[in-house]
């Protein structure tokens, strides 16, 4: 099957990267020239485990191809999957402007078979807002247009789309439900279930997914704080209930909370959506607002030993919203590094990957000090705070580590370190939640 990507980022490149490898004809569409002039030459700009290999592996075979000329991508293929930006705009709602002027675009180009599928998450109703559009455009074709939501989890995309715990095709043709049943076949099977539904239902799946792992999140930090006040631990708490297969043991690590492209946009447009239809999601309010006051839990402790942070100099280690990625968005430690800035303390990071981005996104960078590695971010450190759970964190010599530093408070925003363990290399610790 012929089917083009408009949009290579991080939904877009992945879902064409593993499509092709299915054995379908690929094209990826994107408007950034340097972006496609890089995928061309073979490199990813994503920090993706396995995809830069399969997209090497799937040019070279043919079946994949990178351009920015969109009627070159468009004008053979029976899909068009859309996954372009839908960021955060007024009042929490999403901005859908760029999936718009994609779609407007396309239809010019595109076979008058040819089904287009909204791979970006966008509110409920968008799919029919964009059938309209579409009629109007083109009342010659039969163009139609159909959901596709994606469930990828950053750091493990490639493995997810592989081996998905279901795919969800959102579609209120036949010939919609057929060609993306075609599209999917390679997987499809006991193991890895197919839901066909209605477009409407796809686009609220999609919703309620993010909400409801955002949910057990912001749930688990709600439990941490109690657990710290009254001498529990967390983490048991977490392992007692997850046994339970009704409660499930996933998402539920407490710690400084949930950042990254989807959970705090998508909660904050699914209420918008509600506001809009005269509805108040009560629940996911109140998530959203759990987790939008996690990051001063971190200051909070950190305030236990140094009541003013003036002339402190504190090591954040982590700046990837979650580790096995690069990506900045939304991350935590831009709202804690900017505080403890804003009160006087001098601030030396450490990331493994994700440095460069943070650099870009984050307007007073040359204010912070780059460490070549964690021991060097940790020299002469009053206090470090763990942001992200890397692996390379988790593996580092504690003893060593706290003999870089100046003072001995190691403040853990993701309960990486047992306390004893951290105790015995000299440090006074802080968890959440235990
Ligand atoms: C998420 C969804 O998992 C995915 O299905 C959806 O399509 C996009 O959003 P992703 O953003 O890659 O994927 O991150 P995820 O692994 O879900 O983690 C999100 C955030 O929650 C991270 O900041 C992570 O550190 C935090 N988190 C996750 C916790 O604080 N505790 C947990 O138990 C799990």
């Amino acid at each position: 099957m012929n089917i083009s990507i408009i949009g290579t980022g991080y939904v877009g490149l992945t879902t064409g990267v593993c499509l092709a490898d299915f054995g379908h004809t690929v094209a990826c569409v994107d408007i950034d020239a340097e972006k496609i002039a890089l995928l061309q030459s073979g490199s990813s700009p994503l920090f993706e485990t396995g995809l830069e290999d399969l997209m090497k592996k799937n040019a070279a075979e043919k079946r994949l191809f990178f351009t920015t000329d969109f009627s070159e991508g468009v004008c053979n293929a029976d899909v068009v999957f859309f996954a372009v930006p839908t960021p955060q705009g007024d009042y929490g709602k999403a901005n859908l402007s760029i999936l718009f002027d994609a779609v407007r675009t396309c239809v010019q180009h595109a076979k008058p078979t040819a089904v287009f599928v909204v791979r970006s998450t966008a509110p409920v109703g968008t799919v029919a807002k964009l059938k309209e559009m579409i009629t109007d455009l083109r009342n010659d074709a039969t163009l139609t247009v159909a959901s596709n939501p994606e469930f990828l989890s950053e750091g493990n995309a490639i493995e997810n789309f592989f081996h998905p715990d279901r795919v969800v095709i959102g579609a209120d043709d036949e010939h919609a439900k057929n060609i993306l049943s075609e599209v999917y076949r390679p997987i499809v099977n006991g193991e890895h279930p197919l839901v066909i539904t209605t477009c409407a239902s796809a686009e609220v799946i999609k919703y309620t997914a993010n909400a409801f792992l955002a949910l057990k999140i912001s749930f688990i930090n709600e439990i941490a704080d109690f657990c710290e006040l009254i001498g529990a631990d967390v983490k048991e708490v977490a392992r007692g209930i997850g046994y339970d297969k009704r409660i499930g043991s996933q998402f539920l690590e407490a710690g400084i909370g949930y950042g990254g492209s989807c959970f705090g946009k998508d909660t904050k447009a699914l209420v918008a959506r509600g506001e809009e239809q005269g509805y108040e999601f009560k629940i996911i309010k109140a998530l959203s607002t759990v987790n939008d006051s996690r990051y001063a839990l971190v200051l909070k402790k950190l305030k236990k030993y140094y009541p003013n942070f003036s002339g402190l100099r504190i090591a954040v280690l982590g700046l990837a919203f979650k580790p096995m990625t690069n990506d900045v968005r939304d991350t935590p430690a831009e709202r804690i590094i900017f505080e403890l800035l804003e009160s006087g303390a001098r601030v030396s990071v450490f990331d493994p990957v994700a440095m460069p981005g943070f650099k870009k996104q984050f307007k007073r960078s040359e204010e912070l000090l780059f460490g070549s590695s964690l021991y060097d971010a940790l020299t002469d450190a009053d206090a470090c705070i763990i942001i992200t759970k890397w692996n390379e964190f988790k593996n580092c010599d504690l003893a060593k580590a706290r003999v870089r530093m100046k003072g001995d408070v190691l403040i853990d925003g993701r309960n990486m370190f047992e306390r004893k363990d951290a105790e015995q290399a000299g440090f006074r610790y802080e968890g959440v939640g235990r």
